[in-house]
C-alpha cells in the first residue's frame, strides 16, 4: 500500500470513490481542476487500486481538510486514520499551527475518526449542510508550528 499524489491517470476512479462516499461529490472538472492547479490531494494506492484519499488546502499557518474518504469495501480497517495521520505529521513538518476542518454533525463515524487522532471541536455552525438541515461541526487539530 502507498500514499502518493494525484496524476492524471487517478481522475476517473477519484470521480467514482468521490461519487460512493461523499453526498455532494465534486464534478469531473472540478477533480481535474485540483490536479492541474495541484490542490492538496493525497491517494492511498493499494497494488493500482485507488482505496482512499485527502484533499487539504494550506494558507499561512493554518491547513484546511476538505475531504477524507476511504472506499466503503476498506472502512474500518484504520486506512482513514492512516489518511490523517500522514496529513497531520506532513503539516507538522512543514511548520504549520493548526488544521481546521468541517464535519456534518451526523457524520459519527467521522467524528470518532478526528477525536481520536487529536482533534478538537471548536464550534457548531447551525444549519451549514443541505440549505439549513444539518449543523456543522468545526474540529481543530492543534500541530504546535508557526510557519508563516
Ligand atoms: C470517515 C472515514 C474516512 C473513516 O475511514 P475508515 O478507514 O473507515 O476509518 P478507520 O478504520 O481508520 O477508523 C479509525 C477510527 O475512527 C472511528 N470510526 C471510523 N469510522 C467509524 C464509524 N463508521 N463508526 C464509528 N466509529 C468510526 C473509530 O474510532 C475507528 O477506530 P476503531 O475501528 O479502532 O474503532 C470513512 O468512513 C469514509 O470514507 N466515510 C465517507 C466519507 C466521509 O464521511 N468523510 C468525512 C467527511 S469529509
Amino acid at each position: 500500500m502507498t500514499l502518493r499524489p494525484l496524476v492524471a491517470d487517478d481522475l476517473d476512479a477519484l470521480v467514482a470513490l468521490d461519487a460512493a462516499t461523499n453526498p455532494h461529490p465534486w464534478s469531473a472538472g472540478l477533480w481535474r481542476d485540483a490536479l492541474v492547479r495541484d490542490h492538496g490531494v493525497g491517494l492511498l494506492d493499494d497494488d493500482g487500486q485507488l482505496i482512499g484519499f485527502t484533499v487539504s488546502s494550506r494558507v499561512l499557518d493554518e491547513a484546511e481538510l476538505q475531504l477524507i474518504a476511504v472506499s466503503p469495501a476498506r472502512q474500518r480497517r484504520g486506512l482513514g486514520r492512516l489518511l490523517l495521520n500522514t496529513l497531520l505529521s506532513e503539516l507538522r513538518g512543514d511548520g504549520l499551527a493548526r488544521l481546521l476542518l468541517e464535519v456534518r454533525a451526523g457524520n459519527t463515524g467521522a467524528q470518532a475518526l478526528y477525536a481520536g487522532c487529536g482533534g478538537d471541536v471548536v464550534g457548531r455552525r447551525k444549519g451549514y449542510y443541505d440549505h439549513g438541515r444539518e449543523d456543522a461541526l468545526l474540529y481543530t487539530f492543534t500541530l504546535g508550528g508557526d510557519a508563516q
